[in-house]
């Protein structure tokens, strides 16, 4: 992949571990240093690698070896920390969603494009296999032309698993804005971009209860809607259906479903890599997996980070800023439709990310 990047993190939480793993194993991405607002939690998390400094947010901004700042703070601290990175002139990797609003989202992107820096954006499990052998099958006409889409997401609620977890109930959380970045990323891979969406949604309760860690028991506030569904209108002229949800128990509805005129394909779980690609072809008999054709194989977070560190200069990045503004202008607009009631006409737009090759 090139020449070695330099990568300074902020945020040492409960997804950096996941990230440090993948980069110990990169051999041209190095991490250099670290920053929290909770210095002792950034020491822990990379106490298991060696070399790496642990230091403030404005030190790591600093450092002149940092040549990208991968930014893994809560949503609504995106924007400030990708800010701050873009006005030292770095490079900045965001996990999703892009910021928690698209104001915010949109302030990013316009100063990286004067400061001549680029921002990327996660996920990047839409680049491993799953998503991509999709991809390939759709693309190599084996569905026929698509036709429509489902994507569904069902759980009761991510406060039974994270210590932590106030900002899945703040703006920049919820169901949608949490979970979307999956689905919408991974439609938009396999469907293109979205013009037009519908939108209703509900909020069940106005508190949560922490169901682990050190605040186990304590109730935290609901300001966001727990229940999100509506119709994604492709320019393609694909309609998909989305239901985004912290309010269900269970479901056996597969993840994504894409129908095409000559067959439907189910499409492995979008916060995965990997899983199993399956079609029905018209006039066959029940489903049958696909041999996995493309994407990053055994890949983890932090592939995104690589394939976009490792673009060259005037080429988009499959991780670029503007697909992830895509899928929030797309994420806020579904919920702007639901409290008003009427359709609401997506003006951003982007490019179909490239397909990944077949490889380690
Ligand atoms: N937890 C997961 O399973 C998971 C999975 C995929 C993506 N993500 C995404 O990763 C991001 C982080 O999630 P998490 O679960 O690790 O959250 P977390 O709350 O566990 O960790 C966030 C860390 O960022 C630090 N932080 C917050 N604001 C800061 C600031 N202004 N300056 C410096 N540090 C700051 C916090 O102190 C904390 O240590 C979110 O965008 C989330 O959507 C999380």
């Amino acid at each position: 992949m090139g020449q070695q990047v330099n990568v300074g993190v902020v945020g040492c939480g409960a997804i950096s571990a996941q990230y440090f793993q993948t980069i110990d194993r990169l051999p041209h991405v190095r991490l250099v240093a670290v920053a929290d607002l909770d210095l002792d939690r950034a020491r822990e998390a990379v106490r298991p690698y060696a070399g790496v400094d642990v230091v403030s947010v404005a030190e790591l901004m600093a450092d002149p070896r940092v040549d990208v700042v991968l930014n893994l703070t809560v949503p609504a601290a995106h924007a400030e920390i990708a800010l701050q990175a873009i006005a030292a002139g770095k490079d900045v990797y965001c996990e999703k969603p892009l910021a928690a609003t698209v104001a915010d989202a949109g302030r990013m992107l316009g100063a990286a494009d004067a400061a001549g820096v680029r921002v990327g954006c996660a996920p990047d499990t839409v680049l491993g296999t799953g998503t991509q052998t999709a991809r390939k099958a759709i693309d190599d006409g084996l569905i026929g032309r698509p036709i429509a889409a489902t994507a569904t997401m069902m759980t009761p609620g991510h406060e039974r698993w994270h210590p932590n977890p106030d900002f899945y109930y703040v703006p920049g959380g919820g169901p949608l804005l949490d979970m979307g970045p999956y689905y919408i990323t991974s439609l938009v891979t396999l469907l293109g971009p979205v013009t037009t969406v519908i939108g209703a949604a509900s909020r069940t309760r106005a508190k949560r209860t922490i169901g682990s860690g050190p605040r186990r028991g304590e109730e935290i506030p609901v300001t966001v809607d727990t229940h999100v569904t509506g119709v994604l209108v492709h320019e393609s002229g694909v309609l998909t259906t989305l239901v985004m949800s912290f309010d269900g128990v269970a479901t056996k509805s597969p993840n994504i479903e894409v129908h095409g005129e000559k067959g439907s394909l189910v499409v492995p779980d979008p916060n995965r890599f990997d899983g199993s690609v399956l079609v029905s072809g018209m006039g066959e008999e029940g489903w049958r997996a696909l041999p996995e054709a493309a994407g990053y194989v055994e890949a983890g977070r932090g592939v995104g980070l690589a394939d976009f560190a490792s673009t060259p200069a005037g080429e988009t990045a499959r991780t670029d800023g503007s697909l992830a503004f895509h899928v929030l202008d797309v994420m806020e607009s579904l919920l702007a439709s639901a409290h008003s009631g009427a359709a609401v006409t997506i003006t951003s737009t982007c490019a179909r990310p490239r397909p990944v090759d077949h490889m380690r």
